[in-house]
């Protein structure tokens, strides 16, 4: 199956993921994706997806194999039909980080094989289905229990802060996003009343968690200095930390801009986990590529 939204997974689909996630953790090589061929199309930079993914595939017995859209024929206009129908015929899934998700769904249209979003500009699945874990493993929670804490996210509505809106939903989550009026998500379908967004910085008292991410993400580099301007007063810094929870974790999917929207002393302090937040990527996200292919 594909994962091109995390709104493709249900409750119970993510439930099951993470009971295998442990198995994936403690022992490095099981080959259930022997033989298997995996693509992986990325159109933007990319450290801990692009290395979690091919380390994982690997450890997995299969085989990842980097296509740089540059040395793809797509560069010289080969449309995406034409790409997909090929790559239908070699592979055996496909992972792509692109500039516009409507590239996702152009090579979903023809693609037999599974697909899966490593980024768009509208969403970051596999980093919230591998960031929860990260929660309940820190909390000693399980799912049941996720409902209890206070989640809250601080910053800018881009592509991670929209899938953790939408796995707050799936899950039941109570969880709060602040974020500046203007930048706030236009319309959104959330049937879960816990899921709170506002602008008022207040909103993150009594916080088990706290997650930021960039307020200028890739591709939005022209808006750099508006954008600056008006984040400023979200930033996650020793202040806002001390309206949490003394025992809040702080949550960031990296890369940070350091002392932009967090300051040195919160993401390399003592609330920060946001290194073994990273290293999950790799567990999770093997259980991950174990489920899809498996579905
Ligand atoms: N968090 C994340 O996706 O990082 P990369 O851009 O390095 O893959
Ligand atoms: N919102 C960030 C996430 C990077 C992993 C971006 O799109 O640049």
């Amino acid at each position: 199956m594909n994962l091109i939204s995390v709104r493709d997974l249900t409750r119970e689909q993510i439930k099951e993921i993470y009971s295998l996630v442990p198995k994936y953790t403690e022992t490095k090589l099981i080959l259930q994706l022997a033989n298997r061929y995996i693509g992986l199309i990325f159109e933007k930079p990319s450290t801990r997806t692009r290395i979690s993914f091919e380390v994982g595939i690997y450890q997995l017995g299969g085989v990842p194999i980097e296509l740089s859209d540059k040395q793809l024929q797509i560069s010289r206009g080969e449309t995406i039909k034409d790409t997909a129908n090929m790559l239908n015929c070699y592979l055996d899934g496909l992972i792509l980080r692109v500039n516009k998700h409507d590239t996702i769904l152009e090579f979903a249209k023809y693609l037999k094989i599974p697909i899966i979003n490593a980024l768009s500009d509208k969403e970051h699945p596999c980093q919230v289905i591998s960031d929860i874990y990260t929660i309940l493993q820190y909390k000693k929670i399980s799912l049941d229990d996720l409902a209890k804490i206070k989640f809250v996210y601080i910053g800018d509505a881009n592509n991670v802060c929209m899938s953790l809106i939408y796995i707050s939903d799936i899950l039941g989550m109570n969880s709060t996003f602040i974020i500046p009026k203007k930048y706030q998500p236009k319309s959104l379908q959330v049937n879960n009343k816990n899921v709170i967004i506002t602008d008022e910085i207040t909103a993150v008292k009594g916080a088990d968690v706290i997650y930021t991410d960039v307020w200028i993400s890739m591709g939005q580099e022209k808006e750099q200095k508006k954008r600056i301007k008006i984040f400023k007063p979200y930033q996650v810094n020793s202040k806002l930390l001390n309206l949490a929870k003394p025992d809040c974790i702080v949550m960031h999917c990296l890369p940070a801009n350091r002392g932009m929207e967090i300051t040195d002393d919160v993401l390399d302090g003592k609330n920060s986990i946001v290194i073994k937040q990273a290293e999950n990527r790799l567990y999770v996200q093997k259980a991950l590529l174990v489920y899809l292919f498996s579905h």
